[in-house]
């Protein structure tokens, strides 16, 4: 039977390309996009981050979430610290989620408290992208608004305690190698995988609609 890591990776491709073709984002990388929209964005992966980590210790022990939750990945803490940085101290009184933002943490909530291969799926989607594609995300904010090197701003994108990204990506496919699911379950988890890439890509959507610079 094919790996799972390779199942999911390959069933997901398509979304992935939709997610990287998404106007906001091109506008994010094509450097088009001002603070305010980097902001905007920082902020609705807050709420998203918020749904993941709020759940880690309760799943913590759990026999199919359980191994991927992880100290080293959680992104709450270093979204707050960006957050601080692009809003000022008060950051935290006007926080607000975009309609998509709430129906994906929605999501992501209901799946972290009844259905721990769902969680698996978004936590999938999220941390091994901010792994992967992330670091190109980092290294243009870095030099469209002048964030210093792995600084205040874009800390979201830097994982401090994961010295090899790549030796870390391997062990988090040998996890999923490892779940223990059948074909069903499996296709279950794929299923979902590809829901949380369209949540994304409905967000970036609203995003590009707040932030209208392609257009
Ligand atoms: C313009 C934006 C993006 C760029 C440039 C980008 C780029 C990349 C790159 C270069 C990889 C590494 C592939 C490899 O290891 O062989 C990757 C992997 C990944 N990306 Fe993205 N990505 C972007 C957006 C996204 C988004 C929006 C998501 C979902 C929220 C996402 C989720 C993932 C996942 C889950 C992987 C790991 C695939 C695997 O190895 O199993 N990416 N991305």
């Amino acid at each position: 039977m094919e790996p799972f890591s390779t199942l999911i990776r390959t069933a997901s491709h398509e979304q992935h390309a939709e997610a990287e073709a998404s106007a906001f984002m091109g506008d994010l990388l094509g450097g088009r996009l001002g603070l305010t929209a980097y902001a905007r964005y920082t902020e609705q992966l807050w709420f998203v981050y918020e749904a993941l980590e709020s759940a880690v210790e309760r799943l913590a022990a759990d026999p199919v979430a359980g191994p991927f939750v992880r100290p080293e990945l959680l992104r709450l803490p270093a979204l707050e610290r960006d957050l601080a940085h692009l809003r000022g101290p008060d950051w935290r009184a006007g926080l607000s989620a975009l309609p998509a933002t709430l129906t994906y943490a929605d999501r992501v909530r209901k799946c972290a408290e009844r259905w721990p291969g769902g969680y698996v799926a978004h936590h999938y989607t999220r941390y091994l992208g901010d792994l992967s594609g992330g670091q190109i995300i980092r290294d243009r904010a870095e030099k469209a608004w002048g964030f210093a090197k792995k600084g205040d701003g874009v800390r979201f994108y830097v994982f401090e305690e994961i010295a090899n990204p790549a030796a870390f990506k391997r062990g988090y496919r040998e996890l999923l190698d490892a779940m223990p699911l059948d074909d069903l379950g499996r296709q279950r988890v794929v299923g979902e995988c590809k829901r949380a890439f369209a949540l994304n890509t409905d967000v970036f959507r609203a995003l590009g609609e707040e932030f209208p610079q392609s257009a």
